[in-house]
C-alpha cells in the first residue's frame, strides 16, 4: 500500500459500498471526490468530511452533467489517480418480461451508459496526465447468472466485457479493471436477497479490506 496521497473520484459515493470507501480512503488521508443523486446524502458527506473533499448532486446517466461536472474537479484537483464506477442500480426482483421498459431502461442507463458518461470525461485528463486506474464495480452477476436479476446481470456483464476492452484502448501508465467486491449488505443486497442479506458483511467491515487493497 503507498504512503502517496491520492486523488480519488467515486460514483454513488452517497450509500453503501461508496459512502464506506469514502470514509476509509478519507481515513486513510487520501482526498475524496464523490457523487451521488440524494442532495441530503450529498450534504450529509459534506457534513463528515469537510472541505479538502468534494461531493456534488449528480446523475451519472446525465451526460451533460457529468460533462460539467468532471470539467469542474479537473480544474479544481487535476486528474485522480484513482476513479471508481461505482454507482449503479438494479431491477426489482422479477422475470425479465416482468420488468417495465423504464426500469430496464434505467438499469442500463445508470450502469452501463452512467459508467461510460464518467469514462468519457474523466479518461483524456488522465491520459494527458499519464498515469491512473479506473476500476469498473462489476459483480458476481457480471460471470454468473440468477433468476430475477436479468436486467442488472446483463449491465455486469456489459461491464466486463467494456471495461477489458477499455483497458485495451488505454495508453501505457493506464489500467482499467473491472472489480467483484463479493457480497455486502447494502441497499441493493437487501433489494436482492431481502432479510437474508443481514447474514452478509455490512459495507463499513468490507471497507477495511477493500481500502487497502484498492490503494
Ligand atoms: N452490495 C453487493 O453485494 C454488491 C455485489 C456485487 C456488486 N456490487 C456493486 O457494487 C457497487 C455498489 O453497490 P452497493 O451495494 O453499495 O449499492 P447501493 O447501496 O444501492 O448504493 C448505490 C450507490 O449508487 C448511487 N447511484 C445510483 N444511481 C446513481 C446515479 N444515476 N447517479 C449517481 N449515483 C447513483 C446511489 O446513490 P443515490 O441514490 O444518492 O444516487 C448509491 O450511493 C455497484 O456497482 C454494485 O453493482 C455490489
Amino acid at each position: 500500500m503507498t504512503n502517496e496521497p491520492r486523488t480519488i473520484v467515486i460514483t454513488g459515493a452517497t450509500r453503501g459500498l461508496g459512502r464506506a470507501m469514502t470514509r476509509g480512503f478519507v481515513e486513510q488521508g487520501q482526498t475524496v471526490i464523490g457523487c451521488g443523486r440524494s442532495a441530503d446524502a450529498v450534504d450529509s458527506l459534506r457534513a463528515e468530511f469537510g472541505a479538502s473533499h468534494r461531493f456534488d448532486t449528480l446523475d451519472v446517466a446525465d451526460d451533460a452533467a457529468v460533462a460539467a461536472w468532471a470539467a469542474d474537479v479537473l480544474s479544481a484537483y487535476g486528474p485522480p489517480d484513482l476513479l471508481l464506477n461505482n454507482a449503479a442500480l438494479v431491477n426489482r426482483n422479477a422475470p425479465l418480461w416482468e420488468v417495465p421498459v423504464d426500469e430496464f431502461s434505467d438499469v442500463i442507463d445508470v450502469n452501463i451508459k452512467g459508467v461510460t458518461n464518467v469514462i468519457r470525461h474523466f479518461t483524456p485528463a488522465m491520459i494527458e496526465r499519464g498515469e491512473g486506474v479506473i476500476v469498473n464495480f462489476s459483480s458476481g452477476w457480471g460471470r454468473s447468472t440468477s433468476a430475477d436479476v436479468a436486467p442488472y446481470c446483463a449491465t455486469k456483464w456489459a461491464i466486463e466485457g467494456l471495461t477489458q476492452a477499455l483497458a485495451q484502448d488505454l495508453p501505457p501508465g493506464l489500467a482499467a479493471v473491472p472489480l467483484n467486491p463479493g457480497i455486502i449488505n447494502t441497499d441493493m443486497l437487501q433489494s436482492c436477497f431481502g432479510s437474508s442479506a443481514a447474514s452478509f458483511p455490512d459495507a463499513e467491515e468490507w471497507a477495511k479490506l477493500a481500502v487497502p487493497f484498492l490503494l
